[in-house]
């Protein structure tokens, strides 16, 4: 017997203009039971969440909430009704503190106005359920990304709502803390919460999922209980064909093109967070960073970039110090970097993908005053072509963009600068399986022709398939170093992690 229905849509779509992201889906929402929306980067996921939590009306069909027909004008409405949402790109005020944000739009009222003294105390009790150590006041915009999703998660959580959608919870999140979120969704389950829960990691996804459902280019294609499907199912479903991340590509490596020596960055408080680090990378060569969330990888790169300020050390880019260039003169001399966090740092919000694109090579085109622009539109298509953005052409809006392919843009930005070296933080974040392995195949061209790829993550299996070396950095030092023969679970114990997962 299956579990009763709790919320439901009705050959529900969603048109924009000329693209049909969503065609007619029926989809089930069953008490107290975790279903896994498994599709492409596009496929229509996000579109469907945000439908069924009021975020968005459909162009047409129903939702239907405990067998009645209903029509959520907005968020709100869903959420007086006990929908709630986690969205997969962050809506946070970065400006206002951790309470603000849990409570904005619904603070708790005393007799004297908003009761920030309980705000702060339910805030503190969620930090706690969530076994992180956040304070209440802290602005958001001083928290890493990870520590921003657990707001997100955490502002869902304090509302009770009676189903929690939660599309890619755990993308910037670290073992132990996806860990936590899925005791608390054990916890919820058992308390008769329903979830839906949208992840490209899929392996992960699995092991908390009761139900699987595939959504392919506006359509369902597959259903099935946890019991019948397994990670070729999904694939099979998702991309209709089975992708192998493969192993290292061959190269030749040459000389040294990219040296960090001694380098120390501090934090805000003076401290340092990367600690007399050493990495020579040769042209040719994938160097995979692997660490723990905190490890300090996101702080070495940004420096690197020239986006923070060390404190010491040096940084060479074939045989040039590049240390005092500003961020635009280290991009004009061959040095790349695709950020962590796509939406402060990645992109333009109010640009087309076109000028997002083109933006970071713009030096290229511009003779004088003038911009060539039939060079400048040849080179966003040929990247949209390249790093396989879906999308309507150059002239969309980002944000009409879904996430995976927001992701892709940020990558393919950074390709186009035709870069010596480039660094990656976390690029596989939000993208699916068969994007991941085009990135990977991309990164593998760009060795074989002499490019120095510097590959940070928290996922060991995407150190074994793309790295020639992997380096582990655990509280801002270099920890232990490898070849792409090692076991995964020496990585992970290099790097500070237990076993027990
Ligand atoms: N506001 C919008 N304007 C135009 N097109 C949009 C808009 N929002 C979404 N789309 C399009 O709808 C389609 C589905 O997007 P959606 O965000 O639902 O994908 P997704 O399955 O969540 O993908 P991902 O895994 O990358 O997050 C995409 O082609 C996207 O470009
Ligand atoms: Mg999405």
């Amino acid at each position: 017997m299956s579990a009763q229905v709790v919320l439901a849509a009705r050959n529900v779509a969603k048109s924009y203009g000329q693209v049909h992201a969503l065609k007619g889906v029926n989809f089930d929402i069953h008490r107290g039971q975790v279903t896994t929306l498994f599709g492409e980067n596009g496929a229509g996921k996000s579109t469907l969440m945000k439908i069924l939590s009021g975020v968005i009306q459909p162009t047409s069909g129903q939702i239907v909430l405990d067998g009645q027909p209903v029509a959520f004008g907005n968020a709100n409405d869903a959420r007086d009704r006990g929908i709630s949402i986690i969205h997969q790109e962050l809506s946070l005020a970065p400006n206002l503190s951790v309470r603000d944000n849990i409570f904005m739009g619904r603070e708790i009222m005393g007799p004297l106005g908003v009761d920030y003294a309980e705000e702060e105390r339910q805030t503190r009790a969620l930090m706690e359920e969530l076994e992180e150590q956040i304070d209440p006041a802290t602005p958001v915009e001083d928290l890493r990304l990870g520590q921003q999703q657990i707001v997100e998660i955490a502002r869902a959580l304090s509302v009770d709502s009676r189903i929690l959608i939660m599309d890619e919870p755990t993308s910037a999140l670290s073992a132990s803390e996806v860990e936590v979120l899925f005791k608390v969704i054990r916890d919820l389950t058992a308390r008769g919460v329903s979830i839906v829960y949208i992840s490209h990691h899929l392996e992960e996804a699995l092991t908390i999922t009761d139900h699987a459902v595939v959504l392919r280019d506006g359509v369902m294609t597959a259903y099935a209980p946890r019991a019948e499907i397994d990670l070729e199912w999904i694939v099979r479903n998702m991309v209709g064909e089975n992708y192998d991340l493969g192993s290292p590509p061959d190269s030749a490596k040459g000389d040294v093109a990219l040296s960090i020596r001694d380098l120390s960055v501090p934090d805000a408080t003076g401290q340092d967070l990367v600690r007399g680090l050493n990495l020579d990378v040769r042209a040719g060569e994938i160097v995979c960073i692997y660490g723990l969330m905190g490890a300090g990888r996101t702080e070495l790169l940004e420096t690197v970039a020239g986006r923070l300020r060390a404190t010491g050390g040096q940084i060479v880019l074939e045989g040039h110090e590049i240390s005092h260039l500003s961020i635009g003169q280290r991009i004009a001399r061959g040095l790349a970097l695709v950020p962590e966090d796509r939406q402060r740092d990645g992109l333009v919000q109010t640009m087309s993908v076109g000028q997002n694109l083109s933006l970071a090579s713009i030096a290229r085109f511009t003779r004088g005053l003038f911009t060539s622009t039939r060079a400048e539109r040849d080179l966003v298509d040929d990247s949209i072509r390249r790093v396989t953005v879906k999308t309507s052409g150059g002239g969309a809006p980002i944000g009409s963009l879904s996430g995976g392919n927001q992701q892709k843009v940020v990558i393919g930005k950074m390709l186009a600068t035709n870069p010596r070296a480039i660094l990656l933080d976390e690029p596989s974040r939000g993208i699916d399986i068969g994007a991941k392995a085009e990135v990977f195949r991309l990164l593998a061209e760009g060795a074989k022709n002499g490019l120095a790829v510097v590959y940070s993550t928290s996922e060991v299996s995407e150190c074994l398939s793309i790295a020639h070396r992997i380096i582990v950095m655990h509280k801002g030092r270099i920890t232990a170093e490898f070849d792409s023969t090692v076991s995964k679970d020496r990585i992970m114990a290099a790097s500070g992690e237990s076993q027990a997962a």
